[in-house]
């Protein structure tokens, strides 16, 4: 019997998350987990200030931790590891988790295990419904948009990303360019509710091109020059938000389908998990349920709480890692990274990608 319990800390973003959480044969049970949004800090701003970010984390990262030790009615002594977010993510945040982590690693002599938070995100599914490895990967949030091919811990491979913009920033510029406030996906979720989907031609970039790519800034450009030429009623802006989201939706759909068409899958079929903040939208999540089933394959999509920036996936990667033994040597002199590509193979060997002084994007 192999039974972990890991206190995980979240703050790459603009979410300071701790939680813990047991994992016992394989059996995952959330004892507690805290979630501080910073939305009303950047909502002024229209998008995430790194600074602000970073402050925020610094001042609420160690109460957030205190109630999830608190929640979960364990003492510190009864917790095996201490798993962080250490890259990638808005540096400054990131640092202020990983230390709190590494402090209370250092205070308790328990392991301090650094997570890739795309890792987190990849593991998601796992935290509730029944989902072995294999499986295919949509991660879709502000930051990523990229297909993973998730076939065991710590092996990852990424077929496709975006070559600019991810999705949910896409959402966020045609909300900020509509002044409809921030975060801007669900905002252009509710306005496209009354909206007509055909009404606007939008381009779908690069879906004539083979390969799992993607790009939204085009999309953008053309809502931009929409919106420009005259002054948009209410009707108009809905009819442009629905316009849009098919647009997306259609992109990510297109892609997922040729992604699902050359996944072997498991033994038992073809999963198709989608995480991230986009995935909360229902017209996307939609459109990704008709193309899993048209391709044979079921879609698991994470409760949204855990679609979005959380800490019970990052203890939850934290506790697979210490189970497997797999925690980096080095853990407590690990220094944080702003970009940290899950599959450093194909982000080294892609040029589109780009390598540089700091290294390829995530
Ligand atoms: O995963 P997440 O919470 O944070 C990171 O970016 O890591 O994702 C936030 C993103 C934002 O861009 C937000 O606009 C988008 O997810 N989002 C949505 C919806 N809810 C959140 N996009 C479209 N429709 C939604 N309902
Ligand atoms: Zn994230």
């Amino acid at each position: 019997m192999t039974r972990v319990t890991v206190l995980g800390i979240e703050t790459s973003c603009d979410e300071t998350a701790a939680a813990i959480l047991r994992l016992e044969d394989g059996k995952t049970t959330i004892l507690s987990e805290i979630v501080r949004s910073q939305i009303e800090e950047h909502a002024p701003y229209g998008g995430v200030v790194p600074e602000i970010a970073a402050r925020a984390h610094a001042d609420v990262a160690d109460k957030v931790v205190a109630a999830a030790i608190r929640d979960s009615g364990l003492s510190l002594q009864a917790i095996d590891g201490i798993a962080a977010t250490s890259g990638p993510g808005l540096i400054g945040g990131v640092m202020v988790g990983m230390m709190t982590g590494k402090a209370i690693a250092l205070a308790t002599g328990k392991p301090f295990i650094p997570v890739n938070h795309l890792e987190g995100h990849a593991l998601s599914p796992r935290l509730a419904s029944d989902c072995p490895f294999p499986y295919l990967l949509l991660l879709v949030s502000g930051g990523h948009c990229q297909f993973i091919e998730v076939k065991g811990l710590g092996d990852y491979t990424r077929l496709g990303t975006t070559i600019d913009d991810a999705a949910g920033e896409a959402f966020d510029k045609l909300a900020k360019l509509l002044g409809l406030g921030f975060p801007g996906g669900p905002a252009v979720e509710r306005t496209a509710m009354g909206g007509n989907p055909g009404r606007y031609k939008l381009p779908r970039p690069l879906l004539d091109r083979a390969g799992l790519d993607m790009s939204f800034a085009g999309l953008k450009t053309a809502a931009a020059r929409i919106i420009e030429a005259g002054s948009l009623d209410e009707q108009d802006k809905a009819d442009l938000c629905a316009s849009y989201q098919a647009a997306i939706a259609d992109c990510l759909s297109a892609r997922a389908g040729r992604a699902l068409d050359g996944f072997r899958g498991g033994k038992d079929g073809k999963r198709l998990v989608v995480a991230g903040g986009v995935a909360a939208n229902t017209a996307i999540r939609q459109a990704l349920e008709a193309v899993a089933e048209a391709n044979g394959a079921v879609l698991i999509a994470p409760p949204l709480k855990h679609c979005t920036d959380n800490a019970a996936m990052i203890a939850l990667a934290g506790a697979e890692r210490l189970v497997e033994g797999s925690v980096p040597s080095e853990a407590m002199t690990f220094s944080s990274r702003p970009r940290w590509p899950l599959d450093e193979q194909s982000a080294a060997t892609n040029p589109v990608y780009g390598g540089g002084k700091r290294g390829a994007k995530a």
